[in-house]
């Protein structure tokens, strides 16, 4: 309220002394010039130059100065410009005083009018600056909790990407346990089998045929747990990198589900850092899943290019594409898509983005990671 009164004031009056100063100026001036008209329009109109000077006041100066303007204007007049002249007796007492009231009823006016306008305008100055404060606290409270929205977020993701890499170490163990303690038991399963088999001239007839049964259900399980641990975490990632894990990969797939997959990805391809190559080969393995889930389709293709010190990794099927609505869905509530939101939260952690076009005849999914930025990057990848 402190600084809504300053406005006012300040609005359109410097100090009070120097509005009452001023105040008085005009109602001088006025009379001077009043009496410099005088060889001109002679006496007849007294009060001529002093209205102007109440109207002035009563803008500029306000309440108090103008009526003092008034005041001193008609007393100036009385004593000056009312017959007998230079002197305050009056030589025609009714005109002259109905002449002296009718101008101070018409100041009065004038400095009302005058008084509301300075205060209507003071008023609106007071309510534009309310709006302002109110705006400015408004926009100090957004700016806050953008700040506190964009830190829970940041947390958010850095606990995604946590429980990613979690994720992936532990699909890393156990496909390892798969691979060693479950394998080695059936491997030795397998040598016992043999042993029994050896010795099938002490069995009856269904004795041998549960032991075969059992030689071929053994090999068929080793099989599946070779694939499931591979699947998990392919050994090939870590051996030999993406391209070789890659191939190996999309072999099998193409096998299991019929659906023909092109590879276009250069013949030297090199190493990258580990999680590159886990977040790519998983953006893969996803996508194709789609693809064999919902395109359609029976064909695909997986290419990767260097450009711009970026890796640009692109997953196309010829299918009958992503619908409209599950578009906009997956661009913007994001509520929708946990394989396509894991594959961008993975391409976000390496500082790189996730593109997906799809129409009718079919769907592009486009990763693009800078190369070299990754913190655990070591080994620039070379790619021919
Ligand atoms: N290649 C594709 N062709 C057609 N539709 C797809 C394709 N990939 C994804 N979609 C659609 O996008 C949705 C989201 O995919 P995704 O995030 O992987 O989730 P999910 O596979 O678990 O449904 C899918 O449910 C499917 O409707
Ligand atoms: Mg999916």
């Amino acid at each position: 309220m402190h600084r809504l009164g300053q406005i006012a004031d300040s609005s359109n009056r410097p100090s009070k002394a120097l509005r009452y100063g001023l105040a008085i100026l005009i109602a001088l001036l006025a009379l001077v010039l009043r009496e410099l008209l005088t060889p001109f329009v002679g006496k007849s109109n007294p009060y001529l130059t002093v209205w102007t000077a109440v109207v002035f006041s009563g803008w500029f100066c306000g309440l108090g100065p103008s009526i003092l303007t008034a005041l001193l204007g008609v007393t100036g007049v009385w004593y000056w410009f009312l017959p007998p002249f230079h002197s305050f007796a009056l030589q025609e007492p009714k005109t002259s005083i109905a002449g002296i009231i009718g101008f101070l009823f018409f100041s009065g006016l004038i400095i009302v009018l005058g008084e509301s306008q300075r205060r209507s305008l003071a008023d609106r100055l007071m309510a534009e600056e309310q709006l302002r404060n109110a705006h400015d606290e408004l926009e100090r409270k957004v700016v806050e909790r953008t700040a506190d929205l964009n830190t829970a977020n940041e947390s958010l993701r850095e606990l995604s990407g946590r429980l990613q890499q979690l994720r992936d170490e532990e699909r890393r163990e156990i496909a390892r346990d798969l691979h060693d303690s479950v394998g080695q038991l059936l491997a030795a399963v397998g040598m016992n089998l043999a042993a029994v088999q050896n010795q099938a001239d002490k069995l009856d007839s269904a004795g041998i045929r549960a032991a075969t049964e059992s030689v071929t259900l053994v090999e068929q399980i080793s099989r599946e747990i070779r694939t499931i641990s591979h699947l998990l975490h392919p050994p090939l990632l870590d051996v030999a990198g993406l391209a070789s894990a890659l191939r190996w990969y999309v072999d099998g797939f193409s096998e299991r589900s019929k659906i023909k997959v092109e590879m276009d990805i250069p013949t030297e391809f090199g190493r990258l850092s580990d999680e590159m190559e886990i977040a790519i080969f998983r953006m893969v393995q996803e996508c194709i899943t789609n693809i064999h889930r919902h395109s359609g389709g029976t064909a695909a293709l997986i290419r990767v290019v260097e450009a711009d010190h970026a890796l640009v990794v692109e997953v196309q099927d010829y299918g009958k594409g992503i619908p409209i609505q599950k578009q906009l869905e997956l661009t913007s509530s994001g509520r929708t898509g946990v394989g396509f939101r894991g594959m961008r939260e993975r391409m976000r952690q390496l500082g790189g983005t996730l593109e997906i076009r799809s129409d009718g005849t079919g769907t592009i999914v486009r990763a693009r990671l800078p190369l070299g930025l990754s913190a655990t990057d070591s080994a620039n990848p070379t790619v021919g």
